[in-house]
């Protein structure tokens, strides 16, 4: 995953600054490297490891001549982090820049290929086959668009590219497969973009090209040619997300300032209701349902199976999307495929969704509009999260949740109009609760002092483990995967009842155990798992009412929720505490929570 934009602009506004800003608002996508091109009368290139701040000190990248360029940063994949093999890259003739999002998969055979022909290489990555193909292509006569299309009938592999030549001033060329692009169509300047919030402070008019269209940006507009080399028009969007949006807004990290949105965002996605009562109208017959997803959206997901199962009856699979297709065989179409998704770009998401295509019916939850998933599936709800830019998901998740939360209780009372068999008492309560939300989360977020006091206190244990019954125990995967992401501890979660089948043999002095264990028909069954786990001398932390009587001798330290947040809404709550836990922890580490090492926003490889 990296980041890649480009812009055209008018003849007497110079792109590099521009370039500079845009690029440094898809930083989150990757870090490793940097760099910009443009063209004046000659190509100009500034490029170097690290992230965009440092090789900005270093090489002034805004002061670069020329109305239009590309630029690129770098989650690297192929080549170590370093100046050769950062991102733009050129062909021979130092006259063509290509940026490059994705994998090309059969470099090594054409880079082969092209060294017998006598090109010369000077990086390690994969991308650099592309620049010396499109040179192949135009040496033969072909102009840069042509190119490109002769190009990347080769390549095998994901990509999104953008290109620019000196032989062809004032046109920048972008194409995609598999991984995200979006056109922005401003006011006399066009720009190209891996995400969105790159281009807010230009434009929110875009279109997302589909896969193997052409787009070329000129100072007079833009135009789109589909495989079939045919003008097309494509449909725009406006985004409704505000640039301010995509800030820090006074907040050290982004983490924070997103954590502390959730409650303003729930009631977001609380407006997609009439939306899922259509869908839920045109879904006839489905007697199983599906949940595909990775990582955060994939522990939504589980949440998801707990609900529809308890408030509708029908069967629930959850499925990791990299797992997928070893379940094809099952669907049919009374079955409905949910996949999940924040980016609505992840690739083994997308291509679980293309394979269950055929055979079932398919509902996307995403939160970016116009995404790939969004376009594939048959349905779509939009989480309307806004634009997040950690690369821990955290308000997704709870719009996410909260989508899911709609989507069951609203299925219930639809096929409850039939069904004399389904109880509508948990949905009329789960409706009701729903509303409270905010509030329950508004009154986590003031206890910070005391999680902060908590991350100081625990910030040096080198594994965790968190444990829940029911619904705490997706929210005791999620409070795990969050630690482990952005402050490098072990962290584990596991089903409390999982407990005495292995793990309990790793209970000991001083192991610290986060117990998720809202109110309900679970509380004293975890609390017997409370015992155990504190019989072994570990150090518990108990996220519970905060009218529970835990006594000192039984948890170390107590995360008190509003006593009427009951276990079927816990998952919207519960978490918010162990999302900040995470966070304060990684600050005493002096780990940057919005950037942890290796990860990156959206996985668009597989
Ligand atoms: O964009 P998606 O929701 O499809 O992303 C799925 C996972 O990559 C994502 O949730 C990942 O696990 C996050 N880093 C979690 O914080």
């Amino acid at each position: 995953m990296c980041g890649i934009v480009g812009c055209i602009l008018k003849d007497n506004e110079k792109a590099a600054p521009v370039l500079l800003e845009c690029i440094s608002k898809l930083e989150y996508r990757g870090y490793d490297s940097v760099g910009i091109a443009t063209i004046s009368d000659e190509l100009n290139i500034k490029k170097g490891k690290g992230a965009i701040k440092e090789v900005n000190n270093e090489l002034d990248l805004s002061d670069m001549p020329g109305n239009y360029g590309i630029a690129h940063t770098r989650w690297a994949t192929h080549g170590k982090p370093s100046k050769e093999n950062a991102h733009p890259q050129i062909d021979c003739s130092g006259k063509i820049a290509v940026v490059h999002n994705g994998i090309i998969r059969n470099y090594v055979t054409i880079r082969n290929e092209l060294e017998k022909e006598g090109h010369v290489f000077k990086s390690q990555t994969d991308t650099e086959v592309i620049p010396h193909l499109i040179e192949k292509f135009m040496d033969k006569g072909l102009d840069l668009e042509k190119a490109l299309r002769e190009t990347i009938a080769i390549l095998d592999g994901t990509y999104a590219i953008a290109a620019i030549s000196v032989d062809e001033p004032n046109k920048i060329i972008a194409t995609r497969k598999d991984s995200p692009l979006i056109v922005g169509v401003g006011d006399e300047q066009y720009f190209i973009a891996s995400d969105a919030p790159a281009i807010l402070d230009y434009t929110r008019t875009i279109f997302r090209p589909d896969e193997g269209d052409i787009v070329v940006l000129e100072p007079s507009g833009v135009t789109v040619k589909n495989k079939d080399d045919e003008i097309i028009e494509k449909e725009i969007f406006t985004i409704d997300w505000t640039p301010d949006m995509a800030e820090k807004g006074g907040y050290e990290y982004f983490m924070l300032k997103e954590i502390n949105e959730q409650a303003e965002y729930i009631q977001n996605t609380l407006t997609q209701k009439e939306n899922i009562e259509k869908i839920i109208e045109e879904l006839e017959d489905i007697n199983r349902i599906c949940f595909v997803a990775c990582g955060t959206s994939y522990h939504a997901s589980l949440t998801g199976k707990y609900l529809i199962e308890s408030l509708v009856g029908i069967p629930v699979d959850v499925i990791l999307a990299s797992e997928f297709k070893y379940s094809l065989n099952a669907l049919n179409d009374k079955t409905l495929c949910i996949y999940i998704s924040q980016s609505g770009e992840t690739a083994d998401t997308l291509d679980a969704l293309k394979m269950a295509k055929p055979k079932s019916k398919t509902l996307g939850i995403v939160n970016v509009v116009g995404s790939a998933i969004a376009t594939e599936a048959d349905y779509v709800i939009y989480t309307h999260a806004g634009p997040e830019i950690g690369v821990a998901a955290t308000k997704t998740y709870l719009c996410q949740l909260t989508a899911i939360y709609l989507f069951a209780a609203l299925l219930s009372l639809k096929l409850a109009e039939n069904n004399d068999d389904i109880d509508l008492t948990k949905t009329t309560d789960l409706l009701r609760q729903l509303d409270r939300v905010p509030e329950f989360i508004e009154e986590v977020l003031g206890q910070s002092d005391s999680i902060m006091k908590m991350a100081e206190k625990y910030k040096d244990k080198s594994d965790f483990f968190f444990i829940g019954r029911g619904y705490a125990y997706p929210i005791a995967l999620e409070g795990a995967l969050k630690l482990k992401e952005i402050t490098y501890i072990h962290g584990e979660g596991y089903a409390a009842g999982e407990l005495k089948h292995g793990p309990l043999a790793l209970m000991d002095e001083g192991v610290p155990v986060v117990v998720v264990m809202p109110p309900g028909e679970d509380y004293d069954h975890t609390m017997s798992n409370l015992e155990e786990v504190k019989a072994r001398n570990a150090e518990v932390i108990a996220v519970t009412t905060d009218d529970a009587e835990i006594k000192e001798d039984k948890a170390d330290d107590i995360i008190g929720i509003n006593p009427d947040v009951s276990e079927i809404i816990a998952p919207l709550v519960y978490i918010v505490p162990l999302q900040m836990f995470a966070y304060y922890v990684a600050i005493d580490k002096g780990c940057d929570p919005d950037k942890p090492r290796n990860l990156a926003k959206s996985v668009t490889v597989n």
